[in-house]
């Protein structure tokens, strides 16, 4: 199956994207008709477009022969020549973006990155609807995504927007419900572990260690536990316990952080981003 990909709204997240599904290793003989001959990017200035044409220029061949081509101004044309289009446009501009272009877009797969937009409201425009949530740890292939389908999604088109988005680092499948929940989680979870990670930096500033030296720290403690964890797949409270000594430094630390209320900050906090997730939703 030979098709043409848009990219509508190439900026950060569209460029990870880009970048994930261009550069992917080559597939498959089961997922190569996956993968798209072509990649149309559509944004709207010229000067976000030569961004994205610089970009290009720094990957080496795509092992799976992917095009690209990069324009703006042109979604009704981008989106006549392809098959599955990846809304990547703000939020707030993608009902300006879609009603352009509804006549071109019916019974197209779409790929909406946009936080807030329910496969409902997408449903006015195709019933083919992929409501992705991610991160922009994508950019460097750490991301995660969240996927949720709608009803009309065959079961190609899921294995299609698994095998392209994945490359962005992991992604998973999750009913619509699950998606303001995943839009904090996920989508702000960047910001919230960057806060932990900050705050863990300035501990070590506070009591003399170095910045870079406290920067090193934080980032080695945060992902090798990410890692130990995926590993083991132990959940926390044992590897946590394990680290206990009886009266000793890590209950004392752990104690004074739950008397902060750092766990119950943490958990509000992420239900707080959901809220207005699902408030965006709404407007
Ligand atoms: N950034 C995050 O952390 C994050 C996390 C999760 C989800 N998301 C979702 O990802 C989506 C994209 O966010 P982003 O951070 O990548 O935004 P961004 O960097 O601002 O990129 C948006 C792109 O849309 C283009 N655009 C604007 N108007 C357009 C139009 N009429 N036609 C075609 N393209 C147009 C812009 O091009 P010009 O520059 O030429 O105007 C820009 O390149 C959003 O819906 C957001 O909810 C983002």
């Amino acid at each position: 199956m030979e098709y043409t990909l848009a990219i509508i709204g190439c900026g950060v997240m569209g460029q990870a994207l880009l970048s994930a599904i261009y550069n992917a290793p080559k597939a498959t003989p089961e997922t190569e008709n996956l993968y798209p001959s072509k990649i149309i990017t559509c944004n709207h200035n010229e000067e976000s477009t030569k961004q994205v044409v610089e970009l290009v220029k720094t990957f080496k061949k795509s092992a799976n022969g992917v095009e690209v081509e990069s324009t703006y101004g042109e979604n009704n044309r981008v989106i006549k020549e392809a098959k599955v289009i990846i809304l990547a446009t703000k939020p707030f501009l993608a009902k300006q973006v879609l009603d352009g272009v509804k006549s071109e877009i019916q019974n197209k797969l779409i790929i909406s990155l946009a936080a807030g937009w329910t496969i409902d409201q997408l449903c006015d425009y195709t019933h083919y609807v992929s409501r992705v949530m991610t991160n922009t740890p994508a950019k460097y292939g750490f991301g995660m995504a969240v996927i949720a389908h709608s009803s009309s999604v065959k079961q190609e088109q899921k294995k299609l927007v698994s095998e392209l988005v994945r490359h962005i680092g992991k992604c998973i499948e999750l009913p619509e419900k699950n998606m303001d929940a995943a839009t904090s989680l996920v989508g702000s979870g960047p910001a919230y572990a960057l806060l932990m990670l900050e705050s863990m930096m300035e501990s070590g500033i506070k009591m003399g260690i170095p910045l870079k030296e406290s920067r090193e720290c934080a980032i080695q403690v945060l992902k090798g536990t990410a890692s130990m964890l995926e590993i083991t797949g132990e959940h926390p409270s044992v590897l946590k316990h394990q680290v206990c000594t009886p009266g000793g430094t890590t209950i004392a630390g752990l104690c004074t952080m739950e008397e902060n209320g750092v766990r119950s900050g943490i958990i509000k906090g992420i239900e707080e981003g959901a809220a207005v997730a699902a408030r965006l939703g709404k407007k």
